[in-house]
């Protein structure tokens, strides 16, 4: 091959390269905004699904205006914010966990100690959804996230009134290994949530997902998941964020309100 031939050879594969690269970049930036959409889109698909709203022919955003009814939480006194203080980042549009999270003013460091989750920081205002049916809050759909294996897994949880009965859990978000840690998203697994009790007799948190498979007859059944198999790892995570997220430091203030007060 002559030399001539060769550089024109280059010329042409770093030609190629160039289109290539300038058509990437275009398509990327210009389904930025479509995949933006489509994944707020599928947000509110879960928070419908766990919600047991969910309905392929109805239309996912009005199920969402008409059935829920989103309200920002301050966490520590689980006392909700007034409107009139909504903000960039504290608004029930396009609150972003993450972002609040690393906000000075509304995101916190979580001692290590506390760290169940492994998440390292928190918001300090959080959204939570209200469930209406017939004026009445039904249910309530709490976000929930923390550290698997190999990513974080950001999900939701449905509690009923009692505040005490799981009626919906799921993920929206991870990047477990399909078949193995990424059987959080089997919907039988998902099932098995539901109806489980969150919290003992006492008012106790009492929710754990156990490391192998759940005996009928021992008398905490009622409160227990079997861990997913070959998963031991995302299993634990699992069971760590629902715990750290329902207990104390997180939730625990705005559920230990609602039971005084009331949902209203
Ligand atoms: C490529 C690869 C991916 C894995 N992905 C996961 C995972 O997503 N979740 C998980 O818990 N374990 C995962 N594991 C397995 C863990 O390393 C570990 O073996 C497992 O959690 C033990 O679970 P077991 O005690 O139920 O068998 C993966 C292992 C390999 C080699």
């Amino acid at each position: 091959m002559s030399k001539e031939t060769t550089s024109k050879t280059i010329a042409v594969a770093l030609g190629v390269c160039l289109v290539c690269s300038v058509l990437v970049s275009l398509a990327t930036v210009s389904l930025k905004d479509r995949q933006e959409r489509n994944r707020r889109l599928d947000k509110l698909k879960n928070i419908l699904v766990v919600s047991g709203l969910y309905s392929k022919k109805a239309d996912i955003a009005k199920t969402f205006q008409d059935k829920l009814r989103p309200r920002i939480v301050e966490l520590e006194t689980g006392v909700p914010l007034p409107e009139e203080r909504y903000d960039g980042l504290l608004n029930t549009r396009d609150f972003d966990l993450n972002r609040v999270a690393a906000d000075p003013r509304y995101g916190m460091t979580i001692p290590a100690e506390q760290d169940l989750a492994g998440i390292k920081r928190r918001p300090r205002f959080m959204i939570v959804y209200d469930v209406i049916h017939d004026g009445a809050v039904e249910k309530i759909i709490l976000p929930v996230y923390g550290k698997g294996v190999w990513s974080t897994l950001y999900g939701f949880m449905a509690l009923g009134k009692d505040l005490k009965t799981v009626e919906g859990f799921s993920f929206y978000e991870h990047g477990e290994t399909p078949g193995l840690g990424g059987e959080v998203d089997n919907p039988r697994w998902q099932r098995s949530w539901v109806g489980k009790q969150a919290f003992n007799k006492r008012g106790e948190l009492a929710i754990e997902v156990l490391r192998g498979k759940v005996d009928p007859e021992d008398p905490k059944a009622v409160s227990r998941i079997d861990g997913l198999s070959g998963a031991s790892l995302t299993t634990r995570g699992v069971n760590n964020l629902v715990r750290y997220w329902l207990g104390e430091h997180g939730y625990g203030p705005y559920l230990d309100r609602l039971r005084r007060e009331g949902m209203r």
